[in-house]
């Protein structure tokens, strides 16, 4: 999936053997790994696993090599890396052990280093439950791990925190033992090749850049939909909260995309620097501003689905949101006026991700008169998946008389256009190795994000209860109401052509 140069480095993995590493990273590691161009693949890195389980090196390899298999990307070549060049660090269960197990990891890093020609380059990848990044930054640290006589990385993924002060405690911790530009946080709709898009499409054309604000936007809509329920995560879910699991992060990502200003130059503080702007401009959303839904028993796909109360784990009396629609507003010059609409939910029709623009109307119905409806609003919308597309849709008139005007579209589609787009683990972990944060949230970023979301986190609320496949609750309709807007259904996806 990624063509990035993977110069040699250990990628070492605390939750070796954990969900997470299985399901997504480990997986996303070998297809990289496979994909390097490196001319010295022989020798490009070692794989560590670091975690609970007693095991041993020939133990996590036979693990690994299952897990090639598992995934369908098993082959002879990444089966002789294994063998070579995957190790495992048991940790200690007990606390004051544990210090040892780190420092037993760094003396075998030094060894590794020198047999497997490493230059002391790391990435520590934390695929763990949030609530031990803190202790696990401490005990890498107090085993000097944080530095090398190379480059070290440490890689965290979402959630950042649980609100302002927590994510401000976390980022505290991490930044008193590892600098920040050692630090990669994940957020990983950054890995996706359309969101990455995002920048391309509105820099390196003019078209569009030069209409890109309130003179001629009237409102901006962020759909990240799902259709699927919240499964056996309740756990997790029940204490989170649509706003907290996809909004303060993806959906927030997605809008300071939109929002931001082009940077002076493409690098990662350039960027950052530009889209912690937009999240300065943002006051504290108030609560009026959003709609808080939960879905009720209804239809998925045909099939009859429960509701959220009745979930699984989920307390009868639970006011968590499974939608969340949200007005946010702009200060700044080039958005001021602009309503920025999110929503996001579990339960709805579909999953789609899509990014409708609206524009005003143009300043005189001229052909009003004429007894011609013209007041179809422009919409440019960009899917960013599945189905990746843009679609611009415009006026035009019918052809013949008498004079009627109809709403047409221009389209492209990715998969007409391109082969295959590569999973966004793969190129993030790419990022990683090359040390490029340019997709990777920056401390202040996930701060004031947090800042911006204050008023919402654990308010008292109304939740408005919606049917499962529904697009969420007619309140999330009346936010938009009030300002003469509607949502803009997003585009259905082709069928597949085989
Ligand atoms: C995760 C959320 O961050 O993103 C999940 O925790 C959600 O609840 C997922 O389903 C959606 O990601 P994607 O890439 O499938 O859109």
């Amino acid at each position: 999936d990624s063509v990035k140069e993977l110069g040699p480095h250990a990628f070492i993995v605390i939750g070796g053997t954990g969900d997470l590493a299985h399901r997504k990273l480990l997986p996303a590691f070998f297809k990289v790994l496979q994909n390097s161009k490196s001319e010295h693949s022989e020798q490009t890195g070692i794989l560590v696993g670091v975690s609970l389980e007693d095991w041993d090196d020939e133990r996590y390899r036979d693990w690994l090599i299952q897990l090639l298999h598992d995934s369908g990307l098993h082959t002879a070549e990444l089966e002789a890396w294994c063998r070579k060049n995957a190790y495992y660090q048991p940790l200690a269960a007990e606390s004051s052990a544990i210090a040892q197990s780190y420092e037993s990891l760094a003396s075998r890093l030094t060894e590794w280093d020198r047999k497997h020609q490493l230059e002391g380059n790391r990435v520590f990848y934390l695929a763990i439950p949030p609530k031990i990044f803190p202790e696990t930054a401490r005990q890498l640290a107090a085993a000097g791990l944080n530095s090398s006589s190379g480059w070290t990385r440490l890689v965290i993924e979402k959630p950042f925190g649980w609100n302002l002060q927590s994510a401000e405690e976390l980022n505290k911790v991490l930044l008193e033992r590892f600098d920040e530009s050692q630090i990669y946080r994940i957020d990983h709709y950054l890995g996706k090749d359309t969101v990455q898009n995002l920048a391309i499409f509105r820099f390196a054309n003019m078209m569009f850049e030069s209409v890109w604000n309130r003179q001629s936007i009237r409102n901006v809509q962020i759909t990240v939909s799902e259709d699927l329920g919240i499964g056996d995560r309740a756990g997790y879910y029940d204490k989170a909260g649509a706003l907290r699991d996809m909004i303060q992060n993806h959906a927030t990502q997605l809008l300071t995309l939109i929002a931001m200003d082009a940077p002076s130059r493409f690098y990662a503080d350039a960027v950052r620097d530009e889209k912690l702007r937009v999240l300065r401009s943002i006051d504290p959303i108030p609560v009026e501003n959003a709609v808080f839904g939960q879905y009720t028993a209804g239809e998925s796909h045909g099939e009859a689905v429960p509701g959220y109360l009745e979930e699984t784990g989920v307390p009868d009396n639970s006011t968590t949101e499974s939608f969340i629609a949200i007005k946010v507003m702009i200060a700044n010059w080039r958005w001021q006026g602009v309503p920025f609409y999110l929503r996001t939910g579990k339960r709805l029709p579909r999953k789609v991700t899509e990014i409708a623009i609206v524009f005003r109307d143009p300043p005189v119905r001229l052909f009003e008169p004429l007894g011609v409806c013209d007041s179809h609003p422009d919409v440019l919308r960009i899917r960013l998946q599945p189905d990746e597309a843009f679609q611009l849709s415009f006026d035009v008139k019918a052809p013949g008389e008498p004079l009627e005007v109809r709403q047409k579209t221009l389209e492209f589609s990715y998969r007409d256009a391109f082969e295959h787009i590569p999973d966004a683990y793969c190129s993030l972990i790419a990022d990683v190795a090359a040390g490029d944060q340019t997709h990777f949230v920056r401390a202040d970023e996930v701060e004031a994000s947090w800042r911006m979301y204050a008023p919402l986190l654990d308010c008292p609320r109304k939740i408005a209860p919606y049917t499962a496949g529904s697009w969420g609750p007619s309140e999330a309709d009346a936010l938009l109401a009030a300002n003469g807007d509607a949502w803009q259904t997003p585009i259905p996806e082709r069928e597949k052509m085989n």
